[in-house]
């Protein structure tokens, strides 16, 4: 398993570039997808949040909000096509004539969405899902941007790629730790696929939280059971954070060294804007979680447990 997160997304984006929008105007976005095919959804939302007026849902469950409707663009997301909450939730939205937009390698989304004459972008890489995050993120990109959600260009993607001193450090600081990965503002999504990559490649247990929430109620929580000497907060932090998130992560860190638990606080350098920052944690993600997988001697390919409760649903 290769971390190529960049390159995917350069390649794939350029691929994607031709793609349209099934229809002119929308009052809203609606993203379905599960595990390593919504993410990419968390980060287009992130992008789109201090840009767009329409505003854009992540869905990742069985049913559709009762807002939604024909006036609502829905993309459904979904590495295998073969995802039954994703499913469930475009057969919905295909019921109330939303306009769709369907991503997949392949699968029953594949199929159907040729058989509807559904507009439909076919991932081309193979690989684990979650190891394909550039190229399903690629061609949501473009449609923000046709969509006037995001603005993005090629300088965009300057992202370091020397990752590999980084990658050693943190991994040996959090090895053999239950880590809670705590993000802010744009990097509430990176933190939640910090922890998604170091569950599934590295199968480790791992969370996130968010800042500012975490203030209003975590650290009332560091008191009991008396050791938590297993967890590693983990803040992501940027320079693009609201001056009062920063602060908060100042009195944080004395907080935590209070109460004596674990923590470390990470940034990455060389990144010229906010786009850039998520793009090159994205990619320390990816590389932290297979050197986890290598200290943990596990397969990053490999998910049985995923795989066992996947295959004890079909069996009804
Ligand atoms: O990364 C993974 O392998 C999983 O999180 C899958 O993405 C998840 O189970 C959903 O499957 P798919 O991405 O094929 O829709």
């Amino acid at each position: 398993m290769r971390a190529n997160f960049i390159t995917q997304l350069k390649e794939t984006f350029r691929q994607a570039r031709g793609l349209n929008l099934p229809a002119k105007k929308f009052k809203e976005v609606v993203l379905l997808g599960m595990g390593g095919s919504s993410i990419g959804g968390d980060i287009l939302r992130a992008l789109a949040f201090s840009q767009s007026k329409i505003s854009v849902h992540i869905l990742r469950d069985y049913h559709l909000p009762r807002f939604v409707s024909k006036n609502t663009l829905v993309v459904c997301v979904s590495y295998s096509g073969n995802t039954e909450e994703t499913l469930q939730a475009f057969k919905e939205a295909r019921a109330r004539k939303s306009s769709l937009f369907v991503i997949a390698s392949g699968g029953k989304l594949e199929k159907q969405a040729l058989q509807y004459k559904i507009p439909f972008f076919k991932i081309e890489i193979k690989a684990e899902p979650r190891e394909a995050l550039g190229a399903l993120l690629a061609p949501l990109l473009v449609l923000g941007q046709k969509a006037g959600l995001i603005k993005i260009t090629p300088s965009d993607f300057a992202v370091q790629t020397d990752l590999e001193n980084k990658v050693k450090e943190f991994a040996a600081k959090i090895e053999n730790t239950t880590p809670i990965f705590v993000g802010a503002e744009h990097l509430v999504p990176v933190a939640r696929r910090f922890k998604t990559q170091v569950n599934e490649n590295s199968k480790q247990a791992a969370f996130f939280e968010e800042l500012p929430e975490l203030c209003h109620n975590t650290i009332a929580g560091l008191d009991n059971p008396p050791s938590l000497s297993n967890l590693c907060f983990v803040i992501l932090s940027s320079p693009y954070y609201y001056i009062r998130n920063q602060k908060r992560v100042k009195i944080l860190e004395e907080i935590f060294q209070q109460k004596k638990v674990k923590y470390q606080i990470w940034q990455v350098q060389g990144s010229p804007t906010k786009i850039i920052e998520i793009f090159n944690f994205l990619a320390l993600a990816d590389a932290l979680s297979l050197k986890l997988a290598s200290l943990n001697k596990a397969d990053p390919k490999a998910v049985p447990t995923i795989d066992y409760l996947k295959k004890r649903l079909a069996a009804r």
